[in-house]
């Protein structure tokens, strides 16, 4: 079974999560959406994800969820984001993954975050802190990645492969 894990990072976190279930699941090919398009049709079972920023994936993720939604829809699929507030991520799911893909999907993952708002600056300073007011939650962001769902993540392609 060809698998592909997608992703797109703006600091790190999002990258360092698909690394971590790449050396999980073991065969897979890796690409940062930023840089190239995979090509989605060649692969059996898709994992893609990023970051959260005010309450979106980034552009990249964005783009080819959208781009590809034909592709996806008919592929084995799973979804994973990160994000700091962990506590709107249904809705994060929700406004990020469409209806139809929502549907299909084998699976959504949270796999954390990692912010320290006294270490952000400028305009990324400013949003976060209206993200943090604006969770329904302890507005205590998340700082760290959450291997266990990680780890849940990879469980999830090894049912699958075994099922073909
Ligand atoms: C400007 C900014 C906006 C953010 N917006 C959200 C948000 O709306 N919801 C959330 O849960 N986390 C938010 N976060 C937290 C990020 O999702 C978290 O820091 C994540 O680990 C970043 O991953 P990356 O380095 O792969 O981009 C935001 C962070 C920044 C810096």
């Amino acid at each position: 079974m060809k698998i592909l894990i997608a992703y797109h990072s703006k600091n790190g976190t999002s990258e360092k999560c698909a690394q971590l279930l790449l050396k999980q699941v073991g065969a897979a090919d890796l690409a940062d959406l930023k840089k190239k398009t995979p090509d989605f049709e060649s692969y059996d079972l898709i994992v893609i994800g990023g970051s959260i920023r005010m309450g979106m994936y980034t552009r990249p993720v964005r783009k080819a969820l959208k781009k590809y939604e034909d592709v996806l829809e008919r592929k084995k699929v799973i979804y994973f984001i990160n994000c700091a507030f962990p506590e709107n991520r249904e809705k994060y799911y929700k406004d990020n993954i469409s209806e139809k893909l929502r549907k299909r999907t084998l699976g959504c993952f949270n796999f954390g975050g990692e912010m320290d708002l006294a270490r952000l600056t400028g305009s990324d300073r400013m949003i976060a802190a209206t993200v943090a007011r604006q969770s329904q939650g302890s507005g205590h962001p998340l700082a760290s990645i959450d291997e266990r769902t990680i780890e849940q993540c990879a469980g999830r392609i090894a049912a699958i492969k075994e099922n073909i």
